[in-house]
């Protein structure tokens, strides 16, 4: 009978060293990889007999909202100086963010299909993805591991039949279903793994309560205590409860139960683990995720609760989650789509989403923690056909995540579910085929690329929301606007334009103070409609469409120059877009991929059996730059550059590959 019981701390160390310092290297050339095909902004059909009609491949297209009667063709924004000037105007700068401020939220169950099957099988589309982040933001992207599935008769074990990292015992859609599911420690080497090609720093999400279900006893300290001692640093931090708001609508929990039940159990939850287990980091606990306004079980009531005071010294962060509206179809109440896509396409929403919690953050602050979002996305229970997968949904995403970083939370993650929901960022081939080239980039993904390039790699970016009034813009519901401080200078300004008016007629000049600058850079974040799934850019360069994507940006990369008179840059936002601009040369720099970039991968798996790494198939990040620039458009990164890098990563990649087989050999 497995059971984690039996895993014996301290030869973990042991086997670590051992898996870590192996030095011989095995790195297979040609073979089964496919060359990724330069054009990936024609319409690809779904391959023959993949395409089963799930939701994350949904064709529905909205109607797009009408444009507002009376069109604004320009104004001149007020951009503060700096912070002193920010304050003086009575505005709020926000914490220093970092360009990975928003990440993803992966669901426990899905895990294998995301990032990998096995320790020694990882995605390469997904680590596209992240790579694509990393080399904006200079440190990884940010991933939960979690959800729904984390709870019930979830259960780490030791070993599962060819090294899987979960088995799925039995895993509903409906909620109030236990899901069981074993997951074994090849997660997190999965995990380890993956961090060392791509940083990826990772928040983990526990069982919270298994005394009430078939799992053997002291189950979760023992996975928390191999949590941290295989993904170290990179683990910032173990989340214990999901949602607790809802465990009595969900029958985890019998009514009457409520936040002071909650502060008990969270209690005896924390000092289980930190005494049966093994913490190296004992602030390394995450809470409480409530989601949903439950009356009586919101942060507001479970900080007041003494629950913060009582675990601040062993709090990692403070978690919330939070989805606008929800396609739960609860009691038959069914919401259409096209009904609510106007409700995501101006400013309204990312301030009423962000305003309940301008409160907590405070109080979070004040208690040394950060706040984050620990799962969002457009709407729970899987998103809406049409609405989800939108260019319209993205910019409400990047309007969101702005105004979250505004409000003081330290990151947001968007959740990534199965085949069978609208709202992923990025979903893989139905069939299990691993095939390079068939993932689906979801509108809500390219979100994450301007939020890294609106911060940058400082660490230290703090942003305000400049939203002019409707004095200054009579539509600017439509037209919000964030300025990004860096070093008490500002570095990027950010300019919305959420109408959908493919005439011109509500295209939007900004003028922008130039602040000295004689000329300005400007990326755009572009689609012909807010209705548009696929056929998206994000400084001219896409993804492709449906079954078409391998994770890495095909296009020339496209940075427009404009030239500042009189003191005042004219900034064109056309409609529909986001247009970032960046105020000084170093802030471009600051934002796009270096030559020595990580690398991103033509091949479809990574790792050891039939697997391929062709060294000569690797490319830089950008995917088909152009070397050089030419008018009006600058292109960093070079290919040849990149490999000397790439060929490194792969020696230590080929490193850990070898080590694996003993390391695995002594834990049967
Ligand atoms: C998976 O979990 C079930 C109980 O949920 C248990 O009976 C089974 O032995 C586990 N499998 C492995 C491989 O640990
Ligand atoms: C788990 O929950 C039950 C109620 O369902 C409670 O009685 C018990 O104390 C909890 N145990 C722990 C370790 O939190
Ligand atoms: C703006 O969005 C809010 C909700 O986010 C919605 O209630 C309102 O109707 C929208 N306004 C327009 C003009 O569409
Ligand atoms: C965010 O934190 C900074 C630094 O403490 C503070 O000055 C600012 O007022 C906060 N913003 C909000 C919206 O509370
Ligand atoms: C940003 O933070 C990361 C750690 O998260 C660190 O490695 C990096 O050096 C920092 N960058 C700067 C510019 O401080
Ligand atoms: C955008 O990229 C495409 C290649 O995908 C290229 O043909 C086009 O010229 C680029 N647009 C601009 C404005 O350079
Ligand atoms: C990932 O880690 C595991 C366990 O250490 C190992 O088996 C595997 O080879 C590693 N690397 C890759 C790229 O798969």
């Amino acid at each position: 009978m497995p059971s984690s019981r039996h895993f014996n701390l301290a030869s973990l160390f042991l086997l670590l060293t051992l898996s870590l310092s192996s030095a011989q290297i095995t790195l297979y050339t040609g073979g089964t990889q496919t060359t990724a095909g330069a054009d990936a902004t024609s319409t690809a059909s779904a391959p023959e007999g993949t395409y089963t009609g799930l939701a994350a491949y949904d064709p529905t297209v909205l109607t797009p909202p009408p444009a507002p009667e009376v069109p604004v063709t320009s104004y001149s924004l007020s951009v503060p100086a700096n912070p002193q000037a920010v304050f003086d105007a009575g505005l709020q700068l926000s914490i220093g963010q970092k360009g990975n401020f928003l990440g993803f939220s992966v669901e426990l169950s899905v895990a294998n299909t995301i990032m990998g099957s096995s320790a020694t099988n990882l995605k390469v589309p997904f680590l596209n993805y992240m790579a694509n982040i990393q080399n904006r933001a200079g440190v990884g992207a940010l991933i939960r591991v979690g959800g729904n599935s984390q709870e019930g008769s979830t259960i780490f074990v030791d070993k599962l039949p060819d090294g899987g990292i979960l088995n799925k015992i039995k895993v509903s859609e409906n909620p109030t279903e236990t899901p069981i599911i074993n997951y074994s420690v090849d997660l997190f080497y999965l995990m380890r793994n993956i961090t060392s090609l791509v940083g990826v720093d990772w928040y983990f999400g526990l069982a919270f309560n298994q005394s009430d279900v078939d799992a053997p006893t002291g189950n979760v300290p023992i996975a928390a205590t191999w949590a941290q001692q295989i993904l170290g640093d990179n683990l910032l931090g173990l989340s214990v409860g999901n949602e607790p708001d809802l465990y009595v609508d969900h029958n985890k929990r019998t009514a009457p139960w409520g936040v002071s039940d909650y502060v008990t159990e969270y209690d005896d939850m924390k000092q289980s683990i930190l005494t049966d287990g093994q913490l190296s980091n004992q602030v390394a606990f995450l809470g409480p995720s409530t989601c949903c306004d439950v009356a009586g079980f919101e942060l507001d009531d479970v900080l007041n609760a003494g629950w913060l005071t009582q675990n601040v010294d062993n709090l990692a962060a403070v978690t919330v989650q939070h989805y606008p509206t929800n396609n739960c179809q609860i009691n038959g109440n069914v919401i259409n789509a096209q009904d609510i896509f106007a409700d995501f396409l101006n400013h309204t929403s990312a301030v009423s989403q962000v305003s309940p919690y301008l409160g907590n953050s405070v109080t979070v602050q004040n208690a040394g923690k950060e706040l984050v979002m620990l799962e969002t996305n457009t709407a729970s229970c899987g998103g809406f056909p049409g609405l989800s997968d939108s260019f319209g949904a993205a910019m409400w995403l990047t309007d969101y995540a702005f105004q979250m970083a505004w409000g003081n939370f330290s990151a947001a993650l968007v959740h990534v579910g199965g085949q069978n929901v609208y709202y992923n960022p990025f979903t893989p081939p139905p069939s299990a085929s691993d095939s390079s080239k068939q993932w689906t980039t979801g509108s809500i993904y390219y979100s994450s690329l301007v939020v890294a390039e609106a911060f940058g790699r400082s660490n230290a970016s703090r942003i305000v929301d400049i939203t002019p009034s409707t004095d200054t813009d009579a539509n600017s519901i439509y037209h919000p606007a964030y300025a990004v401080y860096e070093n008490d200078a500002v570095s990027r300004v950010v300019l919305f334009n959420f109408i959908d008016d493919n005439t011109g007629g509500n295209d939007l000049t900004v003028n922008v103070p130039a602040n000295g600058a004689s000329t300005v850079n400007v990326r755009y974040f572009r689609a012909t409609s807010v209705s548009e799934q696929y056929e998206i850019t994000w400084a001219n360069q896409t993804l492709g469409t449906s079954f078409a994507s391998d994770g890495r940006l095909y296009g020339d990369l496209v940075t427009v120059q404009v030239t500042c008179t009189d003191g005042n840059c004219p900034i064109s936002v056309p409609a529909p877009s986001i247009a970032l601009v960046f105020m000084t040369e170093d802030a471009v720099t600051a934002s796009s991929p270096e030559a020595d970039a990580t690398t991103t991968y033509a091949t479809s798996v990574i790792g050891s059996g039939s697997a391929t790494v062709d060294t000569g198939a690797l490319e830089t990040s950008n995917g088909q730059n152009n070397q050089g620039s030419a008018n009006g458009r600058t292109s960093k990164g070079g290919a040849s550059s990149a490999m000397s890098r790439s060929n490194t990563r792969m020696g230590f990649l080929g490193g850990v590959v070898a080590g694996a087989g003993a390391l695995l050999a002594l834990l049967i």
